[in-house]
């Protein structure tokens, strides 16, 4: 009997993992599909590149096999690339997506991206000299196991959107200073006054419904006391004019040219973790529209100016809020005050223009590196650092990435609003989905120590035991 009830409830827990791992391949899923529309916008192209036939010439010095080039392998085929030799400086690394460089000698870090960072194939077993390095720029909501210390700490080498990270992409959607002080699309305040005979005060545009911010509860709240034109799939309520149905960017001039008009703009994220900041801040800041900011805890460390966005806190009321915008929509002096910095072309934020001016990779410039090139060269200096040390007979340099180079509190919904706001909707969703990526981090923490490959059942069986 009592077999038989064990019997019954391992069935139901590998149910149970089953609609899990389901419901996680689907997001997977989800987000592969998003990325690869990112790519398309990120035009990735690699600099610099030397197609190499065979990597294993040596450079310089003959039969000294530590002269050959160390092998980097991406073990997501990010850059598409099976193989290059990546010039970085006075360094050369052999870069590849080919997977069967696993066991090479030569082979000497692996690159992880984060959105596809999965437990189905690992890199494992991990050499001593392995060094590996997680490029995640993405929100939380696409990996959570990650945002645990137990599964950073597995990394040396990090380029997130911590400002903590070895890499800070914290700026990643912020072409430059000028884009902000650029005056191209800023429509002058007696023209918007004009335009509110047949615009809504505020303007929202999302299509990526009820993730983890529950930034849609929010919104349906605050459009109870102020109107909001909304054009994406989320609280629709507004159409696009006819040629800009189709489009597929928000970064179209004709696009810029609707948000432009406005005088605020929903600016919240998808989720709210320290330095995770989108275009959805930057956009309306260029376009000289007031951004209504929820997102980055500490985005007052980002604003170009004091003064360059309304802030919304986590216990914010909408009723307030709506409160405080139809006051700003009523006195065009206390609204102007938010655009002061614009009006000025004064960035006075020294934090964002020291980082801009650090920066080394561009967006969509030629004539900087893409992040990716500049982290893919880091590890590579850092991989040689280590074989030169070693050749003079110095102990190997460590690296390790720290709990704050990825991190994000759990996701919370507001407490005004109950139930989930459609049929479909992922409301209730991510809570328990963070709570069970901690244990997912230590189940993947455990199988790395093991230092052995396993499968997908093994770690399933991991992750709900007890
Ligand atoms: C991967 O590398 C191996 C040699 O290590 C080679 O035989 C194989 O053709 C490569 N695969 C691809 C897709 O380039
Ligand atoms: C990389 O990180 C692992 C795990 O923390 C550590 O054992 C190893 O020494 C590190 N290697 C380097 C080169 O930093
Ligand atoms: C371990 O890795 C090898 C090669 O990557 C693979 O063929 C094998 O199926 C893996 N074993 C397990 C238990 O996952």
């Amino acid at each position: 009997m009592a077999r038989l009830y064990s019997k019954k409830l391992f069935v139901l827990c590998v149910c149970l993992s089953a609609s899990f791992f389901l419901i996680i391949t689907l997001q997977v899923l989800m987000e592969l599909s998003h990325f690869e529309r990112k790519q398309e916008d990120h035009n990735y192209k690699p600099k610099q590149t030397i197609q190499a036939a065979n990597p294993w010439t040596p450079i310089g010095r003959p039969g000294d096999p530590s002269s050959q080039y160390p092998v980097i392998v991406w073990w997501s085929p990010l850059t598409g690339e099976t193989g290059r030799l990546g010039e970085c400086g006075e360094y050369r690394c052999f870069f590849t997506i080919n997977k069967t460089y696993h066991g090479h000698p030569s082979t000497q870090a692996f690159l992880f991206y984060g959105t596809d960072f999965n437990v189905d194939s690992l890199p494992l077993p991990r050499g001593v000299h392995h060094h590996w390095a997680l490029f995640h720029e993405e929100s939380p909501k696409n990996n959570y196991k990650l945002f645990h210390e137990p599964v950073v700490a597995l990394f040396n080498h990090t380029a997130t959107f911590s400002r903590f990270s070895h890499l800070p992409l914290t700026t990643q959607y912020l072409e430059s200073l000028e884009v902000l002080t650029s005056h191209t699309h800023l429509v002058p305040l007696s023209r918007k006054n004009l335009l509110r005979a047949s615009l809504a005060p505020v303007v929202y545009v999302q299509s990526d419904c009820d993730p983890p911010s529950d930034r849609d509860a929010f919104v349906r709240q605050l459009m109870k006391y102020i109107p909001v034109d909304s054009y994406g799939q989320c609280l629709h309520n507004k159409e696009l004019p006819a040629y800009l149905r189709d489009s597929t960017t928000m970064e179209e001039p004709g696009f810029y040219k609707i948000l432009a008009q406005y005088k605020f703009t929903l600016a919240f994220e998808n989720a709210v973790c320290d330095d995770y900041i989108t275009e959805k801040l930057w956009r309306p800041l260029k376009l000289g529209v007031v951004p209504v900011y929820y997102g980055a805890p500490n985005i007052r460390t980002w604003l170009p100016a004091e003064m360059s966005a309304v802030v919304v806190s986590p216990n914010e009321s909408p009723e307030k809020l709506a409160e405080l915008l139809k006051e700003l929509d009523g006195d065009d002096e206390e609204y102007e005050a938010y655009l002061g910095w614009k009006y000025r072309r004064e960035v006075t934020n020294q934090n964002l223009v020291a980082e801009m001016r650090r920066r080394r990779w561009g967006i969509q410039d030629v004539t900087k590196d893409s992040h990716i090139d500049v982290f893919e060269c880091i590890v590579c200096a850092r991989v040689w650092e280590n074989i030169n040390r070693q050749e003079k007979g110095l102990a190997p340099k460590t690296w390790r990435a720290e709990g704050n180079h990825l991190t994000c509190p759990p996701p919370r919904t507001f407490d005004f609003a109950v139930g989930p706001t459609s049929r479909s909707s992922l409301r209730g969703f991510w809570r328990p989905s963070f709570e069970q990526s901690k244990k997912e981090a230590r189940a993947l923490r455990l199988f790395a120590q093991r230092n052995a490959n396993f499968t997908v059942e093994e770690f399933w069986k991991q992750v709900f035991r007890n």
